[in-house]
């Protein structure tokens, strides 16, 4: 594979939906991938190669992730993916490129608890997002949570975790619903009621897609008041919010490493570009950040590596750093995920995040809590 003379394509697999439940942040994430893409190609590529995208829609099936995984790999002679939003996805695309030795970049934060010599992981572990925002909801707003989730992997796993951290800093889940992904407004109704009746300090919300949207229009239905009960989201995203109204979304929490609204040269040129390309309507997120920066880690080792073979490139990959739009990070080269940074926002009228917690650089990546003990209080 190793070939200097070549000007042959590098082509890669791309794997998000953009269509059905999952299209409102995955679409965000392939829009993220091919910017990067183009602008490594304008550059002049890699090695004097252009990167070809061969892209699949599995049309939020988490299984559809896995077939197409395999497609890429096995019918395209493909080893290297961007793919997969939610953590049921990734799991099927798992033994595809654990089998094959191929390489899955995701760009989502997730649950931890897991380690894939065929991974990289450049979105929030939970030591980069719920510890931080456990703390911080349960200073501001109180110490009752009721769990609301979409019924799958992240959801269940990601509340054992937010379930721990509440219990062993004094404080009490008093509810916790799951519901199907394709979830409606009117099944959220029931269960705003019933929060209504529990009266919690604050809501942390697993849902994802275009559920949240209906989630957070219930809530706005049923005139609860973001104020003194606010929703609080790992995956409420600038796209999410604009989707459901900036009016619905006006007081509820995110914690993330990527707001649109951070102040920094790089952001305001990145964010200017995409809006650029795709609309002044169109914001940026997390997600799309996470999915555009891990492009040019893997830009930057292929050129070192000059070559896609998984086990010459892996190693080029682990300790890269990066200036991403957050800020510096970095591939950690103990288990590859991404030292990122931990931030908190506040979505204002506008349908940005008003910050309200920073960390002072990036925070490393801990996906098994280790550095927390046997019980997960805040460090
Ligand atoms: C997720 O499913 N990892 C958000």
């Amino acid at each position: 594979m190793r070939d200097s003379t070549t000007s042959e394509p590098w082509r890669v697999g791309v794997l998000f939906s953009s269509s059905g439940f999952m299209a409102v942040i995955e679409d965000t994430q392939l829009r993220g991938t091919l910017t990067a893409i183009d602008e490594i190609n304008d550059a002049g590529g890699i090695n004097g190669r252009p990167i070809e995208p061969v892209l699949y829609d599995p049309a939020s099936e988490a299984l559809a992730f896995g077939r197409y995984a395999k497609k890429l790999m096995v019918e395209d002679g493909i080893t290297t993916i961007f793919g997969c939003y939610t953590s049921s996805s990734r799991k099927a695309v798992l033994p595809v490129v654990e089998r094959l030795n191929g390489l899955l970049w995701y760009p989502t934060l997730y649950e931890g608890f897991e380690f894939s010599p065929n991974v990289i992981y450049t979105g929030a572990a939970p030591n980069q997002n719920s510890v931080e925002l456990c703390r911080f909801l349960m200073e501001r707003y109180g110490k009752r949570f009721f769990f609301v989730g979409s019924d799958y992997v992240y959801p269940r796993e990601s509340n054992r975790i937010m379930r721990e951290l509440v219990h062993h800093n004094g404080g009490q889940v008093v509810g916790e619903r799951y519901l199907d992904l394709r979830a409606k407004r009117s099944d959220f109704l029931p269960v705003v009621r019933d929060i209504k009746d529990a009266m919690p300090d604050v809501i942390f919300s697993t849902v994802v897609g275009d559920s949240t949207v209906n989630l957070y229009q219930a809530y706005a239905e049923l005139r609860l008041d973001p104020k003194t009960m606010p929703i609080a989201s790992l995956t409420t995203t600038e796209a999410e919010i604009r989707a459901m109204g900036f009016d619905v979304g006006e007081g509820h929490i995110t914690a993330a490493s990527y707001f649109q609204g951070i102040d920094s040269k790089r952001n305001l040129n990145f964010v200017k570009r995409y809006k650029k390309r795709y609309g002044d309507d169109q914001d940026t997120n997390m997600c799309l950040e996470a999915a555009y920066f891990q492009v040019q880690i893997f830009a930057k080792a292929l050129e070192r590596a000059n070559t896609m073979d998984t086990e010459i490139l892996r190693p080029s990959i682990l300790g890269s750093e990066i200036e991403a739009p957050q800020g510096k990070v970095s591939v950690n080269p103990l288990c590859g995920h991404t030292d990122l940074w931990t931030r908190i926002g506040c979505a204002n009228r506008r349908g940005e995040f008003d910050l309200v917690y920073e960390s002072q650089a990036a925070v490393k990546a801990d996906p098994y809590l280790i550095g927390y003990g046997r019980s997960i209080a805040f460090g």
